[in-house]
This record gives structure tokens, C-alpha cells and sequence, in this order.
């Protein structure tokens, strides 16, 4: 379990703070969303899940680890895995094996256990066709894929991505969400989902919003029932919960939020 309790969180002291008495806690499995206007604080509370940045006051616990120890900062930093909006950033081998094998290189492990790894996570986000091509010939997206795939092949259990999306066309958008709802169903990883395209946040369990110092916990349906609240945040709500908010302002409809695609609607529709 990830643990923030009563964190503030400010750059320095003459700075107003950015997180101010945050507290949540995150089960094993879940998948997180996080929203907020630029500047909001989304990137500094994702450094603060794996000790990049400590709290002013308050903690975050790690599985009952203090970020604030260092002595568990390097269980910390293996339990959660950490992306950037670039891929370029991350990416540094010759060849997308060596990318993905080189943290456990560096931990020492031993090669037929690295192999293992490197297999299991290229298989994963579907690249185990790429594992000899140069990282700097791929697309963004399977840039993105190949830094996901260094990450898990460390087997962590927590994965926090800052807005991987971000430079990303449509379809590959499409494809990166889809490999992390996999990773979900299937490793059962934890998601802490920094994105500011609303529609990706259909995926998630919870949404968190960042206003106000405050990052508030909302289920995908209770948010998207909140319209006003959204468009209010600057947050264009995703056409489909919109459609269902026209639809329920005429009383022959109830239609659930929990609806999230086209093909649910018409499945509602026509029952
Ligand atoms: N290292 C830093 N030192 C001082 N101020 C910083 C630092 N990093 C970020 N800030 C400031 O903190 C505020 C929040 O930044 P942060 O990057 O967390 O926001 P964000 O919600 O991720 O924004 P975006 O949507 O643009 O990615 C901004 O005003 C930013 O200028
Ligand atoms: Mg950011």
C-alpha cells in the first residue's frame, strides 16, 4: 500500500506551497488518475512516490518504507518504477535488449535471470520483435514501450507515469494505455496515471484532482457525473460522459456514468 499522510510540499520557503495536508492511500491493483491545470503540482507529487522529492511535513510510506529513510530509498526506488513524459530522456543502449537489461546489469543479477526478465517484459508491451533494433530508430510510442519494459523488468509494483502520452499521436496513445490495462489485469501493477487527456482517464479505478494544494479522490463516475466541476478545472469531460449528461437532463433517461464507450451506451440503450 502507498500511504501519503498530512504531506506539505513547497519548492522553498518564500514559494507558496504546492501540496498542503494531502492525504490518500492507494491499494495494491489500483489504477490512479491524476488531473490538474498545468502548474497544478502533478509532476512534483509524482516525485514525491519514490523519495525524488521529500514532504516539508508529513510522510509517504512505501509497504510501511519512509521515503524520508534513506537507508529503504533503494528498496523504495526498486518497489516504484518511474517514467518521464520523454522516452529520449530514459533511453540509452545501442540495442532495445541492452535498454532493457541494463538496470539489472547494474544490480548484479545473474545473465540467465536477466534474459528471463528481458523476455518476460518485451513480451509484455508486445516489442520482443524489436529486441535487436536500435531504441533510436523507433516510433515514440514504442520508445515509450521499450522504457515501460526496463521498468518492469525489475519487477516492480508500482509504476508512477508522468504524462508518458503527452508527445504521443492518437493511436499510440491508444496502444500505451491498453498495454498498461494488460499490465494491470495481468502482473496486477499498480498505476499512479499522470495524463492530461481526459479521455484516458476511463481506464482508471480512482481519479485523483490536483487544485488548491489538495489532491481529491473521486471514482470515474462520480467525477464524470461532475460536468460542471470539470469543465470548471478547465477539463473538457470525455465526449461519451458528456453525451450521457445531455441525454440525462431528459427524464426518460438514467443512464449510469459507469457507461465509458460508444458501444456501452448503445448496449444500455437497447437492452
Ligand atoms: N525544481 C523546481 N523548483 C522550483 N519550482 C518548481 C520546480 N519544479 C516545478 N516548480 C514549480 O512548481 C509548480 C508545479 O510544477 P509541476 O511541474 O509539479 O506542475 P504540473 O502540474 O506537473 O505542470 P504541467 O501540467 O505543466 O506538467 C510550477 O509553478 C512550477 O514552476
Ligand atoms: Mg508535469
Amino acid at each position: 500500500m502507498i500511504e501519503f499522510s498530512q504531506v506539505d510540499f513547497s519548492y522553498a520557503l518564500e514559494q507558496p506551497p504546492l501540496l498542503k495536508d494531502v492525504s490518500f492511500q492507494i491499494r495494491e491493483g489500483e489504477f490512479i488518475a491524476v488531473l490538474g491545470r498545468n502548474a497544478s503540482g502533478k509532476s512534483t507529487l509524482a516525485r514525491l512516490f519514490n523519495g525524488l522529492l521529500l514532504p516539508d511535513r508529513g510522510n509517504v510510506k512505501i509497504d510501511e518504507m519512509d521515503t524520508g529513510n534513506p537507508e529503504k530509498l533503494f528498496a523504495i526506488r526498486q518497489k516504484v518504477g518511474f517514467l518521464f513524459p520523454s522516452p529520449d530522456r530514459q533511453l540509452i543502449a545501442d540495442m532495445v535488449e541492452d535498454e532493457v537489461a541494463f538496470v539489472l546489469e547494474n544490480l548484479g543479477l545473474p545473465a540467465s535471470d536477466i534474459r528471463e526478465r528481458v523476455d518476460a517484459a518485451l513480451e509484455m508491451v508486445a516489442m520482443e520483435n524489436y529486441r535487436k533494433h536500435p531504441p533510436s530508430l523507433l516510433s515514440g510510442g514504442q520508445k515509450q514501450k521499450i522504457c515501460i519494459a526496463g521498468i518492469l523488468s525489475m519487477r516492480p509494483k508500482y509504476m508512477v507515469l508522468d504524462e508518458p502520452t503527452s508527445r504521443l499521436d492518437p493511436a499510440e496513445r491508444i496502444d500505451i494505455l491498453a498495454t498498461l490495462m494488460k499490465l494491470k489485469a495481468e502482473w496486477g501493477l499498480t498505476l499512479i496515471y499522470i495524463t492530461h487527456h481526459v479521455e484516458e482517464i476511463v481506464a482508471a479505478d480512482r481519479v485523483f484532482i490536483l487544485q488548491n494544494c489538495r489532491a481529491d479522490s473521486f471514482s470515474l463516475s462520480e467525477l464524470l457525473e461532475k460536468q460542471e466541476y470539470l469543465l470548471q478545472l478547465g477539463i473538457e469531460p470525455p465526449e461519451i460522459s458528456r453525451l450521457i449528461y445531455l441525454l440525462n437532463r431528459d427524464e426518460r433517461f438514467v443512464i449510469p456514468y459507469e457507461v465509458v464507450s460508444a458501444a456501452d451506451l448503445v448496449n444500455f440503450l437497447c437492452r
